[in-house]
């Protein structure tokens, strides 16, 4: 892994020298962010050793590296999920070579449903903390000890003061966002009627099957970490209408505006 992670790195810099300080990874429908970043390199994710192809709709399959006001910022435009049959290190691969590359913040973003009755769609929701339904975890096996601890501290997963900048972010910007649990689940299918009832009664406000991986190897290698998810929909249940990844899409490209100018506004004050 540690090798695999030197060869990608070392490749990235003979492309682009660079020493990216935020890094970014954008969900589906999300990937458009990528526009506000000025001086961009665009590297394939098919040009990156030992990185998988993407196969989900709305997911570009790019690293982007440039600049947002002064700070260097490295962006993940389409992700891995469990559900594509991949092993977890190759889900969390691009995390780690974010930190590789000098990373040491990182913001991750989702589509995600919402569980708590009090949001609705297009709400957007600093993650406060996550619940684990995926029944794994990105760091079973063998731990490297030069990566991070055999037992991390996940008690500030989300970190605060990053939590409290994206909420100041908002409030500047004239937005207002949410503030909740983000459960985790594997995939591919949406949750039942039950199973969302289930996840709200552990205390969570929205579901999706995404970030927990990254989370946790983020916090694993020492990476600050925090989240922001884009309510695309409520969860099977609530409303009187069937889930379909095309509306999701939809709805994440419509919040896009506000997503765009929270997370630009976050990332200046991260750098500054
Ligand atoms: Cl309702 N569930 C899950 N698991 N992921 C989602 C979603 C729902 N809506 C967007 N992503």
């Amino acid at each position: 892994m540690y090798e695999k992670l030197a060869t990608a790195a070392a490749h990235i810099q003979k492309v682009k020298p660079c020493s990216p300080k935020v890094g970014v990874v954008l969900g589906s429908g999300l990937g458009d962010f990528v526009d506000q970043i000025e001086d961009k390199t665009i590297i394939s994710y098919d040009d990156i050793p030992f990185f998988h192809k993407t196969t989900v709709e709305g997911h570009a399959g790019k690293l982007i590296l440039g600049k947002i006001g002064n700070t260097e910022i490295a962006a993940l435009q389409g992700r891995f999920h469990s559900y594509e049959g991949l092993e977890m290190d190759d889900v969390v691969f691009p995390t780690r070579l974010l930190s590789t590359l000098g990373v040491d913040t990182l913001i991750l973003t989702n589509a995600a449903g919402g569980i708590n009755t009090n949001y609705q769609a297009g709400d957007l929701v600093v993650i406060e903390d996550h619940i684990n339904m995926t029944g794994n975890n990105p760091l079973v096996g063998p731990n490297i000890k030069e990566m991070g601890p055999r037992f991390p501290d996940m008690s500030k997963a989300y970190h605060p003061e990053l939590r409290e900048i994206i909420l100041k972010s908002a409030e500047k910007l004239g937005y207002t966002m949410q503030t909740g649990i983000y459960a985790g689940v594997l995939g591919p299918t949406y949750e039942t009627p039950a199973e969302v009832r289930m996840l709200r009664t552990l205390g969570a406000d929205v579901v999706g099957m995404s970030t927990v991986p990254e989370c946790i190897a983020a916090n694993h290698i020492g990476m600050k970490v925090c989240g922001i998810s884009c309510v695309t929909n409520m969860a099977s249940g609530i409303e009187n209408v069937e889930l379909k990844h095309e509306d999701i899409k939809d709805e994440a490209l419509r919040v896009m505006e506000k997503f765009t100018s929270i997370l630009k506004e976050t990332v200046k004050t991260i750098g500054a």
